[in-house]
């Protein structure tokens, strides 16, 4: 059987790289992997790590790109990708330009599609905007959906997709994230930009990320203007933020913190996986509005602001382990204040919550797969035999 895995950002890169690793030792699948390159040196990153080599690089990405221009570029470029591979089946993740792209050409290609985290919803196709009408789209198109969680099932049937097309998996992330969090258990990687003094110190240390393109201007002006606040009111504690590579994220970001007093705001370049997860071990907490952080935090019992309004990653909010928190400064100088100054709190938010996996979606999403297809399904220990580098 052949698959085409096809994918393009960084989170795409990290969740599909254990499906692409199992179907890759395994007799039964040609995997063939597409990667759009929508980001360029963020998911070369990934790829790294996982020993990824792409069969088919579309090499797609531009400066400061348009969701327009990137659209009909890859619509352009996967459509003559597909009509030359002619894969059995398209397997895409998520909710970004490239898995809806890829959705669109191989229907207009009759190829049948798997989404991979299909059913997360807002219910508000502004926020998170565009991803939200990207995994409805998706969804429309997809024949088979692999549902991390009930509530995304529900979600997909509350749309009509038919319940025998939804299988409920858990989230690959949870499998990526625990292959990582046995490598760095071992040995503590280096953290480009992050000296290993500064990490083994025993005060607190802020993890922060932030790219959403709802949050482009006045709100990510807020946030960082929250983060400002917090490094002078907390000089003891180090805050860490590898800044997204988006130029509106890098300049908003480098103009306002860049020049801080306090001298404990350390602005890094994006960091490659293990080191990312290494440090999610190290952070007191985590400030945030990305969604596998949201994920992969809880499974680490780290506590998580969320600098969102809506989140549809509903299931650790009940959990306990996060807390929207929203671009409003006060909120988060408030929230993030609490968690630095009262241990007993802190360690409340701090429980080990799983509600996103088990480590064992790659398995469930593999069976769900030869079950349909009628192919022999995978071994036990087929899955994830690689040595991840870093
Ligand atoms: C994209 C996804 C978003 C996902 C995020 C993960 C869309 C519309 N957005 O947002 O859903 O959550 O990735 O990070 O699909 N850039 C680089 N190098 C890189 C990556 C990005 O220079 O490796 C810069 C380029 O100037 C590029 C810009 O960032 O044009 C924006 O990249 P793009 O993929 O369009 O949007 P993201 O904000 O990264
Ligand atoms: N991540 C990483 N390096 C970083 C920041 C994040 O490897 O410097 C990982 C993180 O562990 C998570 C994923 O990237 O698995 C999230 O990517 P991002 O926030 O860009 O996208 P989203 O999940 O919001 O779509």
């Amino acid at each position: 059987m052949k698959v085409s895995v096809i994918l393009g950002t960084r989170p795409e890169a990290i969740k599909l790289a254990p499906i692409i690793l199992a179907m890759k030792a395994n007799c039964e699948y040609t995997c063939d992997v597409c990667v759009t390159a929508q980001h360029r040196q963020m998911l070369d990153q990934v790829l790294e790590v996982f020993g990824i080599t792409p069969d088919a690089d579309l090499d797609l990405m531009t400066d400061g790109q348009t969701l327009s221009g990137l659209t009909a570029r890859a619509m352009t470029a996967l459509d003559g990708y597909l009509a030359r591979e002619r894969p059995d089946i398209v397997l895409v993740q998520g909710d970004t330009t490239t898995v809806f792209t890829a959705a669109l050409a191989a229907f207009y290609h009759g190829i049948p599609v798997g989404h991979v985290e299909a059913g997360l919803r807002t219910w508000n196709l502004r926020s998170p905007w565009p991803e939200e009408a990207n995994r409805v789209l998706t969804s429309r198109l997809a024949k088979l959906h692999f549902a991390p969680t009930e509530s995304a099932r529900q979600n997909l049937l509350r749309e009509g997709v038919p319940d025998n097309d939804i299988f409920v998996t858990g989230n690959t992330v949870i499998d990526a994230l625990y292959l990582a969090v046995d490598r760095v258990r071992s040995s503590f990687p280096q953290v480009p930009g992050l000296s290993s003094e500064l990490i083994s110190r025993e005060t607190p240390l802020v993890l922060i990320t932030g790219h959403r393109r709802e949050s482009f201007g006045e709100k990510l002006e807020a946030i960082c203007a929250a983060i400002l606040e917090l490094a002078e009111a907390f000089p003891e504690v180090q805050f860490v933020y590898p800044v997204h590579l988006n130029p509106q994220v890098r300049d908003t970001v480098m103009r306002m913190l860049s020049g801080s007093s306090s001298g404990n705001i350390h602005l890094i370049a994006p960091l490659s996986y293990l080191p990312f997860v290494a440090l999610m071990e190290r952070a007191t907490l985590l400030i945030t509005d990305s969604g596998g952080v949201q994920e992969e935090a809880p499974a680490l019992g780290k506590p998580v602001l969320v600098t969102r309004d809506t989140t549809e990653r509903p299931e650790a909010l009940t959990g306990g382990t996060v807390k929207l928190v929203g671009a409003d400064r006060q909120a988060i100088v408030r929230e993030a204040s609490r968690l630095l100054s009262d241990a007993a709190y802190c360690h409340a938010m701090s429980r080990i919550c799983l509600p996103y996996g088990d480590g064992k979606a790659t398995q469930r999403i593999l069976d769900a797969i030869a079950a349909r297809f009628d192919v022999a399904p995978v071994q036990q220990e087929e899955l994830l035999p690689v040595a991840v580098g870093q």
